[in-house]
């Protein structure tokens, strides 16, 4: 639906100031203005009539989201790289396209999950904990011991654009990476990273470090859990900067309470933003609100991308960043409202 031409969009939150200009140059933007996720009964009734919606991770966009908004809806623009929120089986069989935010964070994401592997490995959050309470100290040979990360073995767990940009930063701290997914890396990238791929029972043993990069799918729900965690070194650190449910929560409280493993680094929960209690109890924990992407310049990159995405999709070219191709030969067409 358009008004005075111009095709009306949905954003459920307010984005970097040059995308929402971006988008105001060639559509009505309606945009949620609160605080937090926009609430479920709002999107529905708001998204009637879009010709496009950028979403977040924060919003399910689902069989009742699509009905609602009716047959003017062309794309969900996902405001993120995984796109777990959206029912995409959904929208292609609706002929609805679904695009996300690849590559403009790969690094940016990178670089957070090295910072919570170094943040874990070596008591970062600890120390600054214990330099503000306050308690007196003085340098002591045996104080907050953790572990090297150069020379180890980092185990990375799903290697995709994100998880090859972890092993060449780990090649810069000398270490061997091991990676574990379903089909192997281009030989070039294996060249590149010096990555050799196993099985995830292998890796988990012989990985000093153990880094999450693969999406939320059925397959990877609770893919570490008790059984994994057993399997790793006691003085292993396991970070998540890919999506909660990946790993069972409870099971990875009770590995640092016991000492199944040394540490863990967590961007990201299974109900979050809920956090399990007795992960934040937990001194050998260090926890992040999602911030992965979460840079002044990757946020605006994220947002022009969806805008892109969407400027196609409502033009009729094929998205930039496009999810379900299988869409595309037959995507909805502009449904012409009032002149
Ligand atoms: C963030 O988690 C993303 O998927 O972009
Ligand atoms: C996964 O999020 C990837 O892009 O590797």
């Amino acid at each position: 639906m358009s008004e005075g031409g111009r095709d009306q969009i949905l954003v459920t939150r307010q984005l970097s100031g040059a995308v929402m200009t971006r988008l105001r140059e060639h559509f009505e933007v309606d945009v949620y203005e609160g605080r937090g996720a926009m609430p479920r009964e709002e999107l529905v009734r708001r998204v009637a009539g879009k010709a496009a919606a950028i979403t977040l991770l924060t919003d399910r966009v689902d069989r009742e989201v699509l009905e609602a908004a009716g047959p003017g809806l062309r794309i969900v623009a996902n405001y993120a790289v995984g796109y777990d929120n959206v029912d995409v089986a959904c929208c292609t069989e609706q002929r609805v396209l679904v695009g996300n935010t690849p590559d403009v964070l790969t690094e940016t994401t990178a670089d957070m999950a090295f910072a919570l592997l170094a943040a874990a490995a070596r008591r970062i959050c600890e120390g600054d904990r214990f330099v503000r309470s306050g308690e007196t100290w003085i340098w002591d040979p045996g104080m907050m011991l953790g572990w090297d990360l150069h020379h180890k073995t980092l185990g990375i767990v799903g290697f995709g654009r994100i998880g090859q940009a972890v092993a060449r930063r780990a090649r810069g701290f000398a270490m061997r990476v091991l990676y574990a997914a379903n089909a192997p890396a281009p030989s070039e990238v294996e060249r590149e990273t010096g990555a050799e791929r196993m099985p995830l029972d292998e890796l988990l043993e012989e990985s000093d470090f153990v880094s999450l990069h693969v999406p939320l799918t059925p397959a990877t729900r609770h893919m570490i859990g008790a059984r994994e965690l057993e399997r790793m070194k006691r003085t292993a650190v396991l970070v998540n900067t890919a999506r909660g449910p990946v790993v069972d929560e409870q099971a990875l409280a009770d590995a640092l309470r016991d000492g199944t493993i040394f540490a863990a680094a967590l961007d990201v929960f299974e109900r979050e933003p809920k956090v399990l209690p007795a992960l934040r109890e937990l001194p050998n924990a260090v926890l992040v609100p999602h911030l992965g992407s979460a840079t002044v310049e990757t946020r605006l990159a994220m947002g022009m991308l969806a805008a892109e995405n969407v400027l196609a999709a409502l033009d009729g070219r094929r998205p930039p960043a496009l999810v379900n191709p299988q869409a595309w030969p037959n995507a909805r067409a502009r449904r012409n409202a009032a002149p």
